[in-house]
């Protein structure tokens, strides 16, 4: 598939041309004809589970910025970010965006850090969410806030931005070659693995003292949680089986329970993990191919270092193990589950569907739709399995103007319970809200997948939408960010 075959949603002229469109890719993705607007919008139900009263169906997903100072505190970047979160009139808010629990365990010098020097600030960003969420919603009733614990595993990089410093649980043939690792490259071993947990359980406690409702043990991604449950090599207490692979979590959960009691968790879960993908070797018709290929993998079959897929066939879901997990959360009282697929790194087109690829990215090997189908089906399918779970899904963003006549459908139909909303709450974070509310759309703010968000901090610079928010349009970063897209995309 080249980029020029993909009908690009902005020029769709109303729904019903949207929804011909999806008969003709056959894709199973739910879509109303017309939104309801005011109190009789599904998007606008609050939902009543266990402890549990969230004000309506709009959810924020955690999005990082790469933007905090040094030591670890929040910059006035990551302020405004947060008060995006807030204006977004969404009920449940996952996490903010990840925060790691030990200066080791960042993603890049800039990520968010839980300890003692950075509490005030963290506090600060709860309270601004909070003050902008009222002005838009005129309440903070059934306001749900949590915030998203992370250690960064495989994908460390805690000093410099262009010095990994990979933290690795098992040897991946694929992803260590990616990252140069050597055969001999160390593996954490059981007792460091013990102090993350402990690590876990210190951020987790700050968080409760900081007044955030729930904390996400970040298992997806590529990062070390969901590293754990691919873990199918590894070795000891906490690799191996579906027990050993657990293991962790269970730990996470166990310490949290003891310190913090009533402390709610939830879990964001990466059900889909495919082999990941690299730009296409073989020559194009123009003797260069850009589009995105899986990575030769009959010489690993079955294919042991993914989840969520078939080990004789890894590009195809298997949702058994996700679903074996889930029971798992249900058996710990967790009842908070974020579905999401992919990873940023290795097979963005799989995690957040776009039309522009991030500048370490592929052209999409498949209509981005696709992706948006396969996220919903598993969540589907999951939700289905595990009716009293609170689940909420991914990946809507590439939907754009039909955005909102799906989440009214996803929700209406019970086929998830919160739709959560990635890139596109940093271009127009009220849309759902605007969308359910009856207030027009703002379609010059309606996200278009440029993927800049992605390239930015992949060169070193913060996140944030470069291509539609005059903050960064205008700035140093963005003029940087433009020459180094000429240079080298
Ligand atoms: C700039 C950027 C930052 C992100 N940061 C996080 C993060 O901190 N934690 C996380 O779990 N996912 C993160 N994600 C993934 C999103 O939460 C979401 O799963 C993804 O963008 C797909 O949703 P969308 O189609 O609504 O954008 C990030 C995505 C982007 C583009
Ligand atoms: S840079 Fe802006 S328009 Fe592009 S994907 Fe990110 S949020 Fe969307």
């Amino acid at each position: 598939m080249n980029s020029g075959d993909i009908v690009r949603l902005g020029g769709l002229k109303d729904v019903g041309t949207f929804q011909a469109h999806l008969r003709a890719l056959d894709l199973k993705i739910p879509c109303d004809s017309r939104i309801v607007a005011g109190a009789q919008s599904p998007l606008r139900a609050p939902l009543v589970r266990g402890p549990f009263k969230i004000g309506n169906r709009i959810a924020v997903q955690p999005m990082e910025g790469w933007d905090a100072t040094r030591d670890g505190a929040p910059s006035e970047n990551t302020f405004r970010r947060w008060k995006k979160f807030g204006r977004s009139g969404g009920k449940l808010v996952w996490g903010g965006e990840a925060v790691a629990v030990c200066h080791e365990g960042r993603a890049n010098p800039n990520q968010l850090l839980a300890c003692p020097a950075t509490r005030d600030r963290l506090a600060e960003l709860r309270a601004v969410l909070r003050q902008e969420h009222i002005q838009t919603t005129g309440s903070d009733d059934g306001l749900l806030v949590g915030l998203q614990l992370t250690h960064s595993g495989r994908y460390c990089r805690p000093n410099e931005h262009s010095r990994p410093e990979p933290r690795i649980l098992y040897h991946h043939p694929l992803l260590d070659r990616r990252l140069n690792l050597p055969p001999d490259y160390p593996l954490l071993a059981d007792g460091e693995i013990e102090s993350i947990i402990e690590d876990f359980h210190r951020a987790a406690l700050m968080a409760w003292q900081l007044g955030f409702d729930f904390v996400d043990i970040k298992h997806c991604h590529g990062y070390l949680g969901h590293e754990f449950l691919s873990a199918h090599t590894r070795r000891g207490r906490y690799g191996g089986t579906f027990e050993g692979r657990t293991r962790f979590l269970r730990e996470v959960v166990q310490g949290i329970r003891s310190l913090a009691p009533g402390f709610h968790i939830g879990v964001r879960l990466l059900a889909i993990d495919p082999v990941p993908f690299h730009r296409d070797p073989s020559p194009g018709c123009n003797g260069k191919s850009n589009r995105g290929v899986a990575e030769p993998y009959n010489d690993l079959l079955p294919y042991r270092w993914g989840f969520g897929v078939k080990q004789m066939d890894p590009t195809d879901t298997d949702l058994g193990e996700p679903e074996r997990f889930l029971s798992l959360l249900e058996q710990l009282g967790i009842l908070l589950v974020n579905i999401t697929a992919g990873s940023p790194y290795y097979n963005p087109h799989i995690q957040r569907p776009a039309l522009y690829p991030p500048s370490d990215g592929y052209l999409p090997p498949e209509d981005p739709l696709v992706g948006v189908a396969r996220q919903m089906a598993a969540t589907r399918d999951l939700k289905r399995r595990f009716p009293n779970l609170l689940v909420m899904g991914s990946a809507y963003t590439y939907l754009q103007d039909f955005l909102p006549y799906v989440a009214q459908a996803a929700v209406r139909e019970g086929l998830v319970d919160f739709v959560g909303l990635g890139r596109m709450v940093l271009t127009y974070p009220e849309f759902l809200w605007d969308a359910s509310e009856g207030n027009e759309i703002q379609r010059k703010r309606v996200c278009r997948t440029f993927s800049d968000c992605t390239t930015a901090p992949r060169n070193g610079l913060p996140s944030g939408c470069y291509p539609l928010d005059d903050y960064y349009k205008g700035s140093d970063w963005g003029n940087e960010l433009n020459v180094l897209k000429r240079g080298r995309i």
